[in-house]
């Protein structure tokens, strides 16, 4: 955004980088996946702001964003929403055999399949935030049993909640289905991995909707097909898309989708921005704020 004197009511002058205007006059920016060189050449830059919730897109070049500079990020009910959704989609779709249903279907079979009960599921969410703590509570509300795990104790009602490393051994074993909603920072890169894959229950299903670095793709796959885990719905790939000869294309127990499982809403999502680029003039402190230390 370009700077402008302040006069209420907000306007905001903009524009694409490049073609941004003149270096001098960028106290703002809003970014993705966006190269983030060019930061250092904006002198007045005081503001960055992710249009995701996720930020490791930033935190991976935090040696670009000059010092002093808030980064914040999207909140949105309209994509918790979303989040909450898509988990419960591909959760059910696993515990209630849709695809074996849609085989049968194809053939012409009516028959019943066997299928837990809710009370008898443990569904185990790491990361009890924003998204995570709203679908640990949607699912906890339709009869499953919920645990969740954070870096610092939560509480939440219904659910049984655990932190820190020491206790994610404890934390895996129950659980039927795991929910992956993590940021992805140093201290969670590759944290499903064999190790703790072989801390899951044997034929547990793993989904993930944080991100693809939270993966060791391979050793996934090595579960997958050692019988350990039933098999997963990842929204998310370590590189996306995935190339042609990917074996997650290949594989029977394993689902992808193209990172589509909460979007931006831009209409939902613009007043935030809207409201941060207002305090950037009147001083009050911004919003949904990025610990740039903790990473997320
Ligand atoms: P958030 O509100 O910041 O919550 C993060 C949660 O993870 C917190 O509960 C936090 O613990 C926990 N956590 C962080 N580091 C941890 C660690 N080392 N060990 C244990 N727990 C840890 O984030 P959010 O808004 O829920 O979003 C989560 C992630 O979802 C985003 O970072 C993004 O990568 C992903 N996402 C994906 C999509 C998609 O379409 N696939 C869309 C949006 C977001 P504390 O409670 O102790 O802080
Ligand atoms: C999407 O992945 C986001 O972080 O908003």
């Amino acid at each position: 955004m370009r700077r402008r004197a302040w006069t209420p009511p907000l306007s905001v002058w903009g524009g694409i980088h490049p073609d941004s205007g003149s270096s001098e006059d960028i106290d703002a920016a809003l970014v993705w996946n966006h190269p983030l060189d060019d930061l250092a050449r904006f002198p007045r830059l005081r503001l960055v702001m992710s249009l995701g919730a996720g930020v490791d897109h930033v935190m991976a070049f935090r040696h670009l964003v000059p010092d002093g500079v808030v980064l914040t990020r999207i909140v949105d009910p309209a994509m918790t929403a979303q989040m909450t959704c898509w988990c419960l989609m591909v959760m059910l779709d696993h515990l209630r055999r849709m695809e074996d249903y849609r085989r049968l279907h194809r053939e012409r079979r009516y028959e019943e399949l066997e299928v837990p009960l809710p009370r008898d599921v443990t569904v185990g969410i790491l990361g009890l935030g924003v998204l995570g703590g709203d679908c640990a509570r949607v699912i906890g509300g339709m009869g499953y049993q919920v645990m969740g795990w954070s870096r610092s104790p939560r509480h939440i009602d219904g659910v049984t909640c655990q932190s820190g490393l020491e206790a994610l051994e404890r934390f895996l074993a129950p659980c039927d289905v795991v929910i992956c909603l993590l940021p992805l920072t140093r201290e969670t890169e590759g944290i499903l991995n064999a190790r703790t894959m072989s801390w899951m229950k044997k034929g547990a299903f793993l989904i993930n909707a944080a991100r693809g670095g939270h993966v060791v793709e391979e050793d996934l796959v090595r579960a997958i097909d050692d019988g350990r885990l039933a098999g997963a719905a990842l929204d998310v790939q370590r590189q996306e898309p995935m190339p042609d000869d990917h074996p997650f294309w290949y594989h029977p127990k394993i689902l992808t989708f193209p990172h589509i499982a909460a979007l931006t809403v831009p209409e939902t999502s613009a007043p935030q921005i809207a409201e941060n680029c207002r305090r950037l003039h009147t001083g009050e402190p911004f919003i949904n704020i990025v610990d740039l230390d903790r990473g997320y």
